[in-house]
């Protein structure tokens, strides 16, 4: 039985490829910082499923309840990052910015540099990282956001290079979606608004295939490559 970790279960993407993982009988560890949301999930599917409470900008704890969920799991196989945070930040108010840095590159970093290394001792893995296609352009409404996501994947292509200079069968998954139906799609003009049921579904086939870079959904490939152009 495959072995997962999800980080940023309690709401969004995160929790509903948690839900379709754990629907296809993986075993899979679900954080967040609210506990209530993870504890729902846990009696809907019962030992299948393992709640830990996570703030992933304490980094310390947050190395400590991975590798308390890996000896709880039995393993871990796929660890699916989905944790973010972002604001609009128009008054330049550096708090927000800073919060914005702390989880979504601080964060973020401690995650992945841990679970590569997990990986690489063990000779096999699959990590897969949220990101945006907002990661593809720089924001005056949300800079440090953006500025994030655009830090996110040059890192994940740093692991790719990484496991692939080692040669070892890692698997790196960025997946950028565009507008998800979720608290974090903020803002004015938002369009091709996806459900999470169809963001999820879309991202397990990602997962299953291996991808590299996936747009949610797919049409967003068509942004990406405008953006390229523009870009040059
Ligand atoms: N929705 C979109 O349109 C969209 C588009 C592109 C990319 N994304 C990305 O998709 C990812 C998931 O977002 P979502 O759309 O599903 O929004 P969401 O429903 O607001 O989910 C955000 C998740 O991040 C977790 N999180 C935030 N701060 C955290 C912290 N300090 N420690 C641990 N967990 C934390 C939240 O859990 P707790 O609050 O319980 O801790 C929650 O599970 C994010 O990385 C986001 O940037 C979303």
């Amino acid at each position: 039985m495959k072995k997962v970790i999800v980080i940023g279960a309690t709401s969004g993407i995160g929790r509903e490829t948690a839900k379709l993982l754990l629907k296809n009988g993986y075993r899979v560890g679900v954080t967040g910082r609210r506990i209530n949301l993870l504890n729902e999930l846990q009696h809907e599917f019962g030992q299948l499923c393992v709640a830990k409470e996570m703030d992933i900008t304490h980094f310390e704890n947050t190395i400590l309840g991975l590798a308390v969920l890996v000896k709880e799991l039995g393993g871990l196989d796929l660890l699916i990052l989905s944790s973010g945070t972002g604001e609009i930040n128009q008054e330049l108010n550096f708090n927000i910015e800073k919060s914005t840095c702390q989880t979504n590159v601080m964060g973020f970093t401690n995650i992945v540099d841990w679970t590569i290394n997990y990986f690489i001792a063990q000779q096999s893995g699959h990590l897969v990282v949220i990101s945006s296609i907002a990661g593809l352009l720089g924001s005056k409404d949300a800079p440090a956001y953006n500025a994030s996501k655009a830090y996110q994947i040059n890192y994940a292509e740093a692991m790719r290079q990484k496991v692939r200079s080692l040669k070892l069968p890692i698997s790196i998954t960025d997946i950028r979606p565009g507008f998800v139906n979720t608290d974090m799609a903020k803002g004015d003009g938002k369009f091709w608004v996806a459900t999470v049921e169809k963001a999820g579904t879309q991202i397990i086939k990602a997962i299953n295939a291996k991808r590299k870079v996936v747009y949610v959904t797919k049409r967003w490939r068509l942004i990406a490559i405008v953006l390229r152009i523009i870009n040059r």
